[in-house]
């Protein structure tokens, strides 16, 4: 039998939650279908739907994903997925054959101007992480209020387990494995926080973690993936040499790859920093979040645009290794030949998966330089004292940058949520750091 379908065109679904252009009542269960990559990760486009509806029959077919918006969480009905293949063909053909079959209507999402309308938040994520991360703290200071001249919000993402936000990704791509697929365990190449959290969530699958580390890691980084249990593996420097290390890994282990940020289970993950900080202090109209890879800000934008479409989303990047300000500029990813920052965890590229998202939802980037960086880690441990690594202090050291203080356009950002992303910092970085 077929759905019943209320057809959507793009200009009445910016109006869904408006009753003139809802569908009337009692016309079937509500049936969503999404073509996405991985149903497994937890995200599926979906939308707001007042209470009122009782039923709705829309095809999805994203360029990403998508999810269920569960603000109030008892709208979650049947939810019938149709996995496709990874490539975009395959997913256009899949959704064009659900299309014949149930004569639904096709809504593309993002790029069309509406994605607005959808959500991705991450229901599904955040009940599977719950039992193993930590709800981070949010802290507050008048004295940073008064430097910035803004109400700050600090999301202390640096005590969460394994010291950074990476293990919200790390635990819902490992807990989201099948048994099969988790027993020959997990592998992934990174320069630091990404491997230790991965290593710290495989711990506690009890599954292997085969971590490709480049040999110039911060040592801390390194301890901390041996303390969590990783099987280390150096590779040298070189972005080269730690793929090459790692698939040869791959190979000789069959275990499952979970890259650090261009990633669908990773960037759901993530995207709970939103869920969490939004609900601690909903008055933010403004999110500033570190960027290297973009999966923290993927995450985080989609969630938080889902529930606030009006929230700004900036991002905060060194000037060292600013490929994300050059791509946003020059409309296309853009890699730099090296990079030159004490934010060690800033010095990866956008993916192709992160990229069009922070081509669409975030704002503005905010390029600092290292010295900014340094003046806001101390910052961090003078004023609210909390260590924070240089990647995690960049957003701290964002507002209050000429760039953004002397900018008229964030006039009206009064309510900065800042994610203090982590705190995995060598103490003599940190001690040094006080005599520059
Ligand atoms: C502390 C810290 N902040 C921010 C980032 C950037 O996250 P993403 O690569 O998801 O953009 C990283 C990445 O390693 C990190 O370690």
């Amino acid at each position: 039998m077929r759905n019943p379908v209320f057809n959507l065109s793009p200009d009445s679904f910016d109006g869904l939650s408006e009753t003139n252009s809802l569908p009337p009542r009692g016309m079937g269960k509500v049936c969503v279908y999404s073509t996405i990559p991985d149903p497994t990760c937890g995200i599926t486009l979906g939308m707001e739907v007042p209470s009122s509806v009782e039923s709705i029959s829309v095809i999805l077919a994203t360029e990403y994903w998508g999810i269920f918006l569960l603000r109030d969480r008892k709208f979650f009905p049947a939810i019938k997925v149709i996995s496709s293949e990874t490539l975009m063909q395959s997913r256009e053909d899949t959704a064009n054959k659900v299309l014949q079959d149930t004569g639904a209507v096709l809504i593309p999402s993002f790029n069309d101007g509406h994605f607005i309308s959808f959500a991705i938040v991450n229901f599904h994520t955040q009940v599977r992480i719950k039992p193993f991360a930590q709800q981070t703290p949010v802290l507050t200071s008048d004295t940073l209020d008064s430097i910035a001249g803004r109400k700050l919000y600090f999301k202390c993402e640096c005590f969460q387990k394994g010291g950074a936000f990476k293990f919200r990704g790390a635990c819902n791509a490992i807990f989201s494995l099948d048994d099969d697929q988790a027993t020959k365990g997990v592998v992934t190449h990174s320069s630091g926080n990404h491997a230790a959290a991965l290593s710290l969530a495989a711990k506690l699958r009890g599954i292997p973690a085969y971590i490709v580390i480049p040999k110039d890691a911060p040592k801390c980084k390194v301890a901390n993936v041996k303390r969590y249990g990783g099987h280390v593996i150096f590779s040298e420097p070189s972005m080269q040499s730690r793929e090459d290390t790692a698939n040869k890994v791959l190979q000789d282990t069959g275990a499952v790859l979970i890259p650090s940020s261009n990633d669908g289970r990773i960037i759901s993950g993530q995207g709970t920093i939103s869920l969490e900080f939004l609900e601690q202090a909903s008055e933010i109209d403004t999110l500033i979040v570190p960027i290297s890879g973009g999966g923290m800000i993927s995450g985080v934008a989609l969630a938080a645009k889902a529930i606030n479409p009006a929230i700004h989303i900036l991002a905060a990047e060194p000037m060292g290794a600013n490929d994300a300000f050059q791509s946003k500029s020059n409309g296309r990813i853009t890699k730099l030949s090296e990079v030159n920052t004490i934010a060690d965890g800033l010095r990866a590229f956008l993916g192709d998966l992160t990229w069009p998202i922070v081509r669409d939802l975030v704002d503005d980037v905010i390029v600092v330089d290292d010295k900014e960086i340094i003046q806001a880690m101390k910052l961090c441990y003078e004023v609210l004292k909390i260590a924070v690594e240089p990647s995690g202090a960049i957003g701290l050291a964002a507002v209050l940058s000429d760039g953004f203080l002397k900018n008229p356009v964030y006039s009206e950002c009064n309510h900065i949520g800042i994610v203090l992303s982590g705190g995995n910092v060598d103490l003599g970085v940190l001690w040094n750091s006080f005599d520059k």
